[in-house]
């Protein structure tokens, strides 16, 4: 039998063992029984989350391949894996290259936001386990058909909303549902920053590579589907500023916070948005053209509001998400300190809030753990062991009100979400 046969029976036998027999302790894998893993996308993130692979789940995966359309992320991925993980990958430009190799037992979709729906179906059209940066997809349309194909192939898709991993937030959700806070009703969401910063001198203007030229950047495989255009460095390298390859403020930041709402008090799409905000820092003569300023405020069905602040001009408050009980409040903030207050109802709380006493948890590198953890179950589902924390449904749901923030914002009008249709209308 060839290697790869033993490999992949391995990995079957595994998962076929784990569900039958529940959390039984495998053995530790040797060399060839690894998940062997292929990243798409080696640039800020990708590279990151190589590091958080090999330091959260060293024993469990190899990665033998990796894509990048731009030569000196492709290379800097490539000494990565080199360094770290002590093998040579396979390099590849083209993507569906890297998919055609039947060692690939999963991908890392790390890439703009307008290619995760060509890549995430193509994926799983070949057949592999997919971690999918977020948001699941540019629009809600492409998101619905990741979701339903991923749900169909059986395979594994997590979507990188890392939050869900993150001991704060898990504790935060048993807080709120061993009812320290009472019944919520209200959550306050925001993230602020303010530039220059270390790492770009305005929002989202990250450095763009001394020796980046068209001869080694693959531009039409970087467009993919979006509108063909001459090439353009800062439309590459700071995609997030186009409305072509990102919704911005919405999808690339409000979508992890309205995915820990949804973890942290089992919510689901909301009924309606009403968005607005504007380019009130970074403007002309810089070209972007998503908003640097934006608030949305969403209504659910069960008696729930979500308030959402970003502003790229101030940071004094930073990232949080403020879960706002009748009885109780918790704040994350910064993905590193949660904080408890009971309700004091001006001295005449009820005993039994009275008795509540204030929590403060200061837990540096709890993001880096988070994205360590969030790998790992990614791979202990591969291999059976686990359930995804974040599958292509959750990645949906958390996406879905991004999304209708950018169109609600886009079109000047407030959004509401039919769940019969599972469509936005504008009335
Ligand atoms: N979960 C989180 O906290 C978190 C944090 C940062 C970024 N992200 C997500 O990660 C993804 C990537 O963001 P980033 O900051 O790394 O962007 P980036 O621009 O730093 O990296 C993107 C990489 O993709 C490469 N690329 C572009 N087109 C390609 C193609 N057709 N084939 C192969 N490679 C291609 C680029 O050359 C670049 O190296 C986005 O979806 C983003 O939202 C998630």
């Amino acid at each position: 039998m060839s290697e790869e046969l033993s490999r992949r029976g391995f990995l079957a036998r595994s998962a076929g063992a784990a569900m039958a027999a529940g959390p039984a302790v495998l053995p530790a894998l040797g060399q060839n029984d690894r998940i062997q893993a292929g990243f798409i996308g080696a640039g800020g993130r990708g590279y990151y989350c190589m590091e958080r692979l090999y330091k959260g789940s060293p024993e469990l995966v190899r990665v033998v391949a990796v894509c990048d359309t731009y030569a000196g992320n492709l290379s800097r991925g490539k000494d990565r894996v080199q360094t770290m993980g002590g093998n040579t990958p396979k390099t590849y430009i083209d993507y569906r290259e890297l998919l055609a190799d039947p060692n690939v037992d999963a991908v890392f979709i790390m890439t703009p936001e307008h290619l995760h729906y060509p890549m995430a179906m193509a994926a799983l059209r070949a057949g592999k386990n997919i971690y999918l940066e977020k948001p699941i997809a540019h629009t809600i349309e492409e998101g619905a058909e990741i979701v339903k194909l991923a749900e169909k192939s059986g395979k594994v898709v997590q979507v990188g909303t890392q939050n869900r991993s993150n001991p704060l937030y898990q504790r935060a959700k048993d807080m709120v549902e061993k009812g320290m806070i009472g019944p919520v009703h209200y959550v306050r969401a925001f993230w602020y920053r303010n530039f220059p910063s270390r790492s770009a001198p305005a929002a989202w203007r990250y450095a763009i590579p001394a020796d980046a030229d068209e001869s080694n950047t693959d531009w039409q495989r970087f467009l993919g589907p979006a509108a063909k255009r001459p090439f353009h460095k800062g439309r590459y390298f700071q995609w997030r500023n186009y409305w072509d390859y990102s919704g911005g403020i919405s999808t690339d930041l409000l979508v992890h916070q309205t995915d820990i709402a949804n973890y942290v008090l089992n919510k689901s799409v909301p009924m309606s948005c009403m968005c607005s905000g504007g380019i009130y820092v970074w403007g002309p003569p810089d070209d972007r053209e998503v908003p640097d300023t934006l608030s949305a405020i969403y209504e659910y069905a069960d008696k729930f509001h979500l308030n959402y602040s970003c502003f790229f001009g101030n940071d004094q408050y930073g990232y949080g998400e403020q879960f706002m009980g009748h009885e109780g409040t918790i704040e994350v903030l910064n993905r590193q300190e949660l904080h408890f207050y009971p309700q004091k109802f001006g001295g005449l709380a009820p005993p039994h809030v009275a008795a509540r006493t204030e929590l403060h948890l200061k837990e540096a590198n709890q993001d880096n753990i988070a994205v360590e953890r969030h790998i790992r179950n990614f791979l202990e589902a591969i291999r059976g062991k686990e359930k995804a924390i974040a599958p292509a449904r959750m990645g949906q749901v958390a996406a879905i009100p991004g999304h209708m923030a950018t169109l609600s914002y886009r079109n000047n009008k407030k959004i509401y979400w039919d769940e019969k249709t599972d469509k936005y209308r504008f009335s």
